[in-house]
């Protein structure tokens, strides 16, 4: 990908073909997967082309065995290899995202049945552990509720700019936005993360995005057009523009994606033995 931030010229072609590219509807880009552990080239290229297309591509799989390592290799072929070990990741980088009884663990919105706001993966890692791809995968899911939606964050991005190219480039500022260091018992277990909201990666050479609507622990550069700017991009958020997907996973479907923004509603488990499970890796590759 050229550099569609400072070019107007290669801006202007990656739009024109992103846009001619946009998915018709959430069918166009679920794909049957008949065997996890090894795709077939139809089902590979299929799901590599919606990455390329639109960051994201949905999946269902018949009932597995052993659903992490179906995950693990399904990922790997894709180029998922490099995985973020994550606090609560178990082996090979899959963490297990259902409600936890753990205290500490329980102070992370994920691990309990509460709404998440809009985010990308990893927003307060440092530069050098980009999250550049996830995956989730479904394996049961919860009785009510539990819905993600997410939105191309590239889109987003053209969106924004051709609403007015001011407010796109705000927020490239590179101090845009920062998340304060965690400090636990007098211990930095995350330095400060300070950086742009939106992108160039130099490692995948693609637009990315960092970007979290928390409202605790988060501070943006103090300058009105920043402000504005990330004001503006929560309006577009919070409309239903059709640019944006909502699905609720049933058992044995999931998500790959070039961390796109997304978000999940509250949900109700049926009871404690029967709760809602997915599976999640995040990686520093990204699909393509
Ligand atoms: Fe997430």
């Amino acid at each position: 990908m050229a550099n569609v931030v400072n070019s107007t010229d290669d801006y202007r072609f990656w739009r024109d073909q992103k846009l001619a590219k946009i998915a018709p509807n959430i069918e166009a880009c679920l794909v049957e997967v008949n065997n996890p552990k090894c795709l077939s080239a139809a089902e590979k290229s299929q799901i590599i082309t919606l990455c390329r297309e639109q960051n994201f591509a949905l999946f269902q799989t018949p009932n597995q065995m052993d659903y992490e390592s179906s995950m693990i290799g399904f990922n790997q072929q894709l180029g998922l290899k490099n995985f973020d070990q994550h606090l609560y990741a178990k082996n090979q980088g899959l963490a297990h995202i259902t409600q936890t009884e753990q205290k500490d663990q329980a102070e992370f919105i994920p691990y309990t049945d509460r709404a998440i706001g809009w985010h990308t993966d990893g927003y307060y890692n440092a530069p050098e552990n980009q999250i550049r791809a996830f995956s989730l995968f479904c394996v049961n899911p919860a009785q009510s509720g539990g819905e993600n939606q997410w939105i191309d964050h590239q889109l987003v991005y053209l969106l924004l700019r051709e609403q007015d190219p001011e407010i796109a480039k705000a927020l490239t500022h590179p101090k845009a936005m920062s998340i304060p260091q965690h400090v636990v018992d007098g211990a930095i277990r995350r330095a400060t993360s300070t950086g742009p909201i939106f992108f160039i990666d130099e490692t995948s050479k693609q637009l990315s995005m960092r970007y979290t609507q928390r409202k605790k622990h988060i501070e943006f550069y103090n300058s009105i057009e920043i402000k504005q700017a990330v004001d503006t991009l929560d309006q577009l958020l919070a409309n239903n523009t059709s640019a944006r997907f909502s699905y609720t996973m049933k058992a044995n479907q999931g998500l790959v994606c070039n961390n796109i923004l997304h978000k999940r509603s509250a949900f109700t488990d049926d009871n404690a033995k029967n709760p809602r499970l997915m599976l999640r890796g995040r990686y520093f590759n990204h699909v393509h």
